[in-house]
């Protein structure tokens, strides 16, 4: 785990330059993009989708790691803020015949880089780059390793806002392999800094990581326990590549025991809501009925995505105002 000190994400002024992790990040930062993403929400309806204010600037962004969702909808958010996006190809790129992480970032940075957006199978590399840019270039974690998944986090408490209003109240049950995933930790440190009222974790005790109570969460084994009256469920994916050795007897057992089904989730309120960071396994951690049911804001949630990575992306920039 990185440990980050003296909050590197914030300039001498204590405003947001970077944005690496949701631990540690001040409640009015998170609530200041949550608030300018809802400005960029209605953009989506408008026959011209762009605002210019990021005309001008380079996004370079480097995915080091696989990714859908979190590419595609940094791409959407940089275009319509008028910036001009460049997709570095990895595999194409010159780390495959040895160069370091970092000449790789000092030859982009280079080419008048203005924002890096990185994904990183590694553990702190965004972290590393962030430390080592010039003051005028702002590094996003767009998820390294284990450690971290900010803007997926900020998205989802965007959804949550969205759908139940406020937080404060609200149970949220995080449901799976809380172990490996880098979303899961980045959640909860925003869902306890935004002031929900109890936030669990439900899984098999192999995937459930130690020292949650530490964080503030309340750790389950039964999905009956763990989802009674929560008012919104985070289904995680079983993060197979990331497991060492066998953690679970196999994926019908763990479906049988932590898949959400319709029988599962009567256990929450009745106007719970599902959540699902994606890629989504069916038939693994939910069912087909549930995951396309009247609960489910998985879709919503990505469309939010692009709100809130042009929110980021134009706080970080000093563009925002
Ligand atoms: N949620 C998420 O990070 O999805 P991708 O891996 O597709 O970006």
């Amino acid at each position: 785990m990185v440990m980050l000190k003296n909050n590197p994400q914030l300039n001498r002024h204590g405003e947001l330059t970077h944005l690496i992790t949701t631990e540690g990040l001040p409640k009015d930062i998170m609530t200041h993009i949550l608030d300018t993403a809802s400005k960029f929400v209605p953009l989506a309806d408008r026959d011209v989708k762009k605002v210019p204010l990021l005309r001008g600037k380079s996004v370079f962004n480097l995915f080091f790691e696989n990714s859908t969702r979190t590419r595609t909808t940094f791409e959407i958010a940089a275009n319509r803020l008028s910036a001009d996006i460049l997709n570095l190809n990895i595999n194409a790129s010159s780390t495959s015949k040895g160069e370091s992480l970092l000449d790789t970032i000092a030859n982009l940075s280079a080419m008048q880089a203005d924002i890096f957006v990185v994904r990183h199978e590694a553990s702190g590399a965004p972290y590393l780059i962030a430390q080592h840019v010039g003051p005028d270039i702002h590094v996003i974690n767009a998820g390294d390793g284990r450690h971290a998944h900010p803007t997926q986090a900020l998205l989802d408490m965007y959804t949550i806002r969205h759908f139940k209003k406020a937080f404060e109240g609200l149970t949220v049950a995080i449901v799976g392999d809380v172990m490996h995933s880098r979303v899961a930790r980045s959640n909860i440190h925003a869902l306890t800094t935004l002031g929900v009222s109890e936030v669990r974790a439900i899984g098999p005790l192999t995937l459930l990581p130690s020292g949650l109570e530490q964080m503030g969460v309340r750790p389950f084994t039964s999905m009956e326990e763990g989802l009674r009256d929560a008012d919104v469920i985070i289904m995680l994916r079983l993060q197979n590549e990331r497991m060492r050795g066998a953690l679970l007897p196999s994926a019908h057992e763990y479906y049988k025991h932590f898949g959400l089904t319709e029988k599962k989730l009567a256990y929450a309120k009745p106007d719970a809501l599902v959540m699902h960071p994606g890629p989504m396994n069916r038939g693994v951690e939910i069912a087909s009925e549930v995951a396309d049911g009247p609960h489910s804001v998985i879709l919503n949630q990505v469309t939010f995505g692009i709100a809130v990575r042009m929110a980021v992306m134009s706080i970080v920039a000093g563009a925002s105002e």
